[in-house]
Parts: C-alpha cells; structure tokens; sequence
C-alpha cells in the first residue's frame, strides 16, 4: 500500500527511480512522482495515474543526477491528483518527502503551520512532513536531526524518504510500514518491498521501528529517536530478479497460478520425511499449546477457516479470527493457546494489531508469512515461512496455496503428539500436492467455463467444510478482479437466505470436498429446480459432477486437500472471466496489496 523507493549514487537517477517504482505498482497506482536534488534545488515531477503517465511526462522533460525519491500512491487521505501525488514539498522547495502511512495528527500540525505562514495546498497528511522539517532546517539543524525531530510532532505509523537541496543522500525512518535498504557496490537503495532494486542487489537491510537512516552512495547509518547508532544484519535475498517478472505471461495473475506446483515444492521441502519437520520453529514454540487462534485478512482469513478446520479433524482445538473483529473484542487470554498471524506480506496493519492485541496479553504469538524480515516474522515470538517465492499480482493465489500447506504441516505436527496426526498416508498426499496442483493448472478445464458465463448476473459458490473457505475464497478472487458481484456461502445456509438469489442468469459453483457430499448434492438440486446453472468442482467420480450442467474435475488426493485443488479452478476461473471481461487484472481497481492502514 504505497509504494517508496529510493537510490543513491546510481548512473542515473530517474531511470532506476521508475523501475524501482514500476516493480512496486502492486503496492498502490492512483498516481506516481519522484523528486532528484538538483544542486541548490530539486526537481520535482507527480502525477495522477499509473507509474506509465509518470514515465511519458518525465521522457519529455528529464531530470538529471544521481539521487533521488519515488513513490506510488494509494489515496488514503485526498483523491488521486497530481497535487495529492508524493512528492510533497515545503514552500522554498528544498524539502521533498514520500510518505506511506497515516500521519493521524496532520490536522493540528496542518493548523500550526499555517498560522507560522506555511502555505500548504494539497488534502493529503504527508505535506505537513516537509514543512515541519523546512522549519527545523531553518533553525539550523541537519538534514537528519531536522527528520528526526519532526517524527518527535508526528503521531501515526509511516514509512518515510527525504531528499534536501544541496544533498547527496536520502534520509528515511520507519515506524509501521516496511523499509528496506538495498546494499549495491557503488549505490545503496531504499524501497518499501526488495522487487523494487533486486536486479540490482540481493544485499538487503531491514529496517525496524524507531529507525532513522542517512544514506550514502557507499555508506549509511542507522540510528534510533536518541541519535544513538543501531547495528541492523545484512541479510542475502533467496529469490531472483526472474522470480518477480512476469516471463511469458499476460499477468503476474497467471503466472503465479502456474507457479503453484513450484511454490509448494519449495513449502514443502525438507518438512515430510518420517514425520513433519517444522525446522524453522524453535524448540519451545509450540510447548504447551493445546489451542490455536488464527487471525488475518482477506485470502489469508480463508486460508486460516481452512486451518482452523483441518486443526479440529485431529482434535486440536481452533478457530479463525478476521483480525480488525479480533481486537475489537479479544477471545479472553487462556494459558495453552498460541495466536497465528497469517499474513502472506507480514505487513498487514489489521493482523499487524490483532498479533499485538495477543501479545499485550502476554500470549504466545507465531507468524505464518512469506515474507522474511517483516514486521509480523519480527514481532511475532516466532515466524513459519511459506516459501512461495514473491507474489507480484494483488490477488493473491500461490501464497493461499502455500499457506493451506503450511497449515497442514502444523496441524500434523500439533496432533501428531496428542497420537491424532494422519500420518504417512496424509503426508504422502501432501508430497503429491504439487503434482494435483500441475494436474488442474494444466488442464485449465475452466477457461470454456468461464467464456460461457461471463455475462452472468452474479456468480455465487457453495462448500461444506474446507469447501465453505474454498467458496469464500473463489468469491473473493471473482468480485476482485473481474468487479463482478459474487458471494461465498455455506452450502447449508442457502436456504437460509440466499437462495432468494438464485436466477438462470447467476451460476452457482458447488464445491466438493468430501464433506457431506449427498447434502451438497442435494443443495445443487435445490439450485438447478430454481433454474440456476450449477458448476461442480470436485472428483471426478463426485456424485455432484451428474446433477451438475458443467464439471471441473480434480485430481484423487486426501479429502483434507481437494480443497486446495478447487480452489486452483476458481482462481483460474476469475482470472479468465476477468480476461473475457478485458479487467486490469494485476491492478483491480481501489485496491492495493500489503494493506499498512486499519
Ligand atoms: C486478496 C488479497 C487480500 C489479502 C489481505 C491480507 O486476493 O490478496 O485479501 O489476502 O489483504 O494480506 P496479507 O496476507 O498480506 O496479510
């Protein structure tokens, strides 16, 4: 959400300035700008639009030097315009900052500086930042001092980079949304996410809270609020420049979908053997838990219902949590419960809140991300690494892939000392997930699917047991991308309600995953007698495939796991619905991924 990056000593500024931001849109693409230090002042150029809009406009008039800020927006406070766009600039001109995050307090600090003279035209929060530092400047602070004490005015989480006229370097600090630094030979880079500079350097710092930084072209340093130097590890990237470009494929979407069989590879290597082998995990992490609460979001929230689900099958007590619901009335604190933070960027702030809302309670916390060096694999007591390799396209799909594997293998690995773990038979159906995934992948059974309904109503989609999260999940990923309107249900709830709904022109994918199979039947004849058209997903000798008017079949595994092969159908179904309908598929609209606001 946002996206900043930064570079210091390179050839050419503005050129690595828009690849870094081009490799960052998925964060945010309401509007783009960047700002380079020209001797005694800078050249600022913003506009409104994509990251492209940007690149035309600088073609035409293009900045010189070596050093630089870029940003791409995701409007939290004003539209998407050009003066909304970042950089934002004090009234001489010799301040320019991009800013991710909320600064909550704007208002008041927007009122003190007016009536001190500063003249601020945009609607954003960001603006008062520069003005604030101008004002320390003036008083005859450094660059890095005058930052340092205008985060003393600011209330709010941000991720923060400055040029100042007359200055080679780029100052930045961190306090809620991510920064890394990237260590080149003869220039150093900042962004918020490693894709923006991995061609460049797998060198990487990451940034914690409370980090102010000043850095070079061969030097930075890193201090705290007390000016005090704080050593931070250099650590090596373990994925490529290739690993975060589209290839051959129309959208980073598709690719990542096909990626599924590779990532769970990588998920799964070196856990199975004679047991699940969790190596990540520290001894003690899982001492003592007898309980496991899931929070999370969006696609990581479905992933969490399905864990949740796969926990209680071996009697290990569970349940998921929408993170902003949680801290809105925490489960009471019980001894034997650890709370699991699901979060494919680690950077979510609503799950981000809810692993904290735990922790004050002083209960054990564990991340399961993708994403090493993030906030919730730092925060938490303990993290559990996906391994998906980067995810690129907003809508997520490798990664609920992996995370539904990972989930599998803590599940195994809790029951398994209670005596309740599948064990060989199920690890050996994990072994081969990867194979179902490349099965389904391949076949791309659906894209007909997807032609003959793309002028459907709504498209609704039904499950009982991992089958519900899997229908939440393929609902979430069609109204995302396609902006068509679809729902998730319970497949027992329908009547309940939602069967109202139901119309020749509204499709319903019903979802078998083994759970009360006849009963999903029996709701899908409960939908074609109404006149809805019904999609099985499921086995092949699913007994919903004969009452169905269409089937997507998948391939034999344990039941726990076919809902993790649907689900690859429906994934592959919204993007060629969403292809059909010619949606910007990696950017829906107002969407962003990495959500750093609650
Ligand atoms: C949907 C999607 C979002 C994210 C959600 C949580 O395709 O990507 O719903 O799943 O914003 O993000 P993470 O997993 O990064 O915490």
């Amino acid at each position: 959400m946002c996206g900043i990056t930064a570079c210091v000593g390179c050839e050419e500024a503005v050129s690595t300035l828009l690849s870094g931001l081009d490799n960052l849109e998925y964060r945010g693409y309401d509007s783009a700008g960047i700002a380079v230090p020209n001797g005694a002042s800078l050249e600022v150029v913003k506009r409104s639009g994509e990251v492209a809009e940007l690149a035309r406009r600088v073609r035409r008039d293009r900045p010189g030097g070596t050093t630089g800020i870029g940003h791409t927006r995701w409007s939290t406070h004003g539209e998407p315009s050009d003066e909304n766009a970042h950089p934002h600039t004090d009234c001489t001109g010799r301040v320019a900052v991009v800013h991710n995050g909320i600064v909550e307090n704007y208002a008041s600090l927007r009122d003190r500086l007016r009536a001190s003279g500063h003249v601020l035209d945009s609607e954003t929060d960001t603006e008062v930042v520069p003005h604030l530092v101008e004002e320390y400047l003036a008083a005859g602070a450094t660059p890095v001092d005058a930052l340092r004490a205008t985060l003393g005015d600011i209330d709010g989480s941000y991720a923060i980079a400055m040029v100042v006229a007359d200055s080679d370097r780029v100052y930045a600090a961190r306090n809620g949304s991510p920064l890394v630094l990237g260590l080149g030979d003869d220039a150093n880079y900042l962004a918020s996410d490693v894709p923006a500079f991995i061609e460049r350097t797998d060198s990487v710092v990451y940034l914690d809270d409370g980090d102010v930084v000043a850095i070079g072209p061969n030097h930075y340093e890193v201090t705290g609020a007390d000016g005090r130097v704080r050593d931070r590890p250099v650590r090596t990237v373990e994925w490529t420049a290739e690993d975060a470009e589209k290839g051959r494929y129309d959208h980073y979407m598709h690719k990542e979908i096909h990626e599924q069989p590779r990532a769970l590879e990588q998920t799964l290597q070196g856990r199975l053997g004679d047991g699940v082998a969790l190596d990540d995990l520290a001894d003690e992490t899982l001492d003592g838990v007898e309980r496991v609460a899931f929070v999370a979001c969006g696609t990581s929230y479905h992933a969490s219902l399905y864990g949740a689900r796969l926990l209680i099958e071996r009697g290990v007590p569970a349940s998921a949590h929408l993170a902003s619901e949680y801290v809105t009335a925490p489960p009471p604190a019980r001894a034997g419960t650890i709370v699991v933070g699901v979060t494919q960027s680690g950077e979510t702030a609503d799950t981000l809140a809810a692993l904290r809302e735990a922790h004050s309670q002083d209960q054990p916390t564990l991340a399961v991300t993708n994403t090493v060096g993030s906030t919730a694999a730092r925060e938490c007591d303990d993290a559990l690494f996906i391994r998906a390799g980067p995810e690129i396209g907003v809508a997520a799909t490798k990664t609920f892939s992996s995370q539904v594997a990972t989930l599998a293998l803590l599940a195994e690995q809790l029951a398994a000392r209670e005596g309740t773990g599948r064990g060989r038979p199920f690890r050996r159906a994990l072994a081969a997930l990867p194979d179902g995934v490349r099965t389904v992948v391949e076949s791309d059974d659906v894209r007909s699917v997807a032609r003959q309904f793309r002028d459907s109503d709504a498209y609704f989609f039904v499950g009982r047991g991992t089958g519900h999260p899997v229908a939440l999940e393929g609902a979430l990923k069609l109204k995302e991308i396609t902006y068509e309107h679809a729902e998730g249900f319970a497949a027992g709830e329908l009547k309940h309600g939602p069967l109202a709904l139901v119309t020749e022109r509204t499709p319903v994918f019903a979802i078998d995953t083994g759970h009360n199979t006849e009963k999903v039947a029996s709701n899908a004849e409960e939908i074609r007698s109404r006149g809805g058209p019904v999609v099985a997903v499921g086995p092949a000798d699913s007994p919903l495939g004969d009452r169905a008017d269409a089937h997507l079949p998948v391939p034999d595994t344990d039941p726990a796991l076919t809902g993790v092969l649907a689900n690859v159908h429906l994934q592959l179904l919204a993007y060629h619905v969403a292809a059909e309908l010619d949606r910007p598929i990696d950017k829906p609209r107002n969407l962003a991924k990495s959500v750093t606001v609650e």
